[in-house]
């Protein structure tokens, strides 16, 4: 078994947090794990936690469509959350669960070990980026660390609430593209 099976082995079964009490499915993450590219959202909704997948619903459309943009679809990156169950009613997640999960998604990092990494919305931007991280002054500022770059910007769902920064978000995306054929 290679060790990303095994890490979702792992993870399927996973009681760390109360959050399993309430799931359908665990939303590991999809795509490429041979991708230089990888989206991190917050915490599954509802459609993923029933379909198991991430952005799965209109706010997944919207990153879709970004990703087009830009050439990309979902079979060439890799995207995954800072928690992989649903917190219930949709709210954030807590201290407590990012930090029994969190280590999940730092073993998926060092295994896919991508060149890039887009933190998608505040909560991902402040538990990868840095604690204190502010979407809207900071999105599209490109950070180096540990030989990686990371970007953070507007959570899909933020957008849909305020399609105002969409234009903001497609610039940040096309700066993405730019980073990835450097
Ligand atoms: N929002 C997220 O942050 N992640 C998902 O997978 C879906 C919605």
């Amino acid at each position: 078994m290679s060790c990303f099976e095994n890490l979702l082995n792992n993870c399927s079964g996973c009681r760390l947090c109360d959050l399993h009490k309430t799931r359908n499915n665990i939303v590991f993450g999809s795509g490429n794990k041979d991708s230089s590219i990888m989206f991190i959202g917050e915490a599954p909704g509802e459609n993923e936690d029933l379909s198991g997948k991430p952005f799965m619903g209109r706010s997944g459309r919207l990153l879709d469509r970004m990703l087009s943009q830009i050439g990309l679809s979902r079979d060439n990156i890799f995207i995954a959350n800072i928690v992989k169950c649903r917190p219930p009613l949709n709210r954030n997640p807590n201290k407590t669960e990012i930090s029994k999960c969190i280590p999940y998604l730092f073993k998926q990092i060092e295994i896919i070990n991508p060149k890039i990494i887009v933190c998608l919305g505040r909560v991902a931007a402040c538990e990868i980026i840095s604690k204190d991280f502010k979407v809207t002054s900071q999105h599209g500022q490109w950070i180096c660390k540990n030989q990686r770059m990371y970007m953070g910007t507007f959570h899909p769902a933020a957008l849909l609430r305020n399609p105002n920064n969409i234009p903001f978000a497609e610039q940040d995306f096309f700066e993405i593209k730019k980073q990835l054929i450097r």
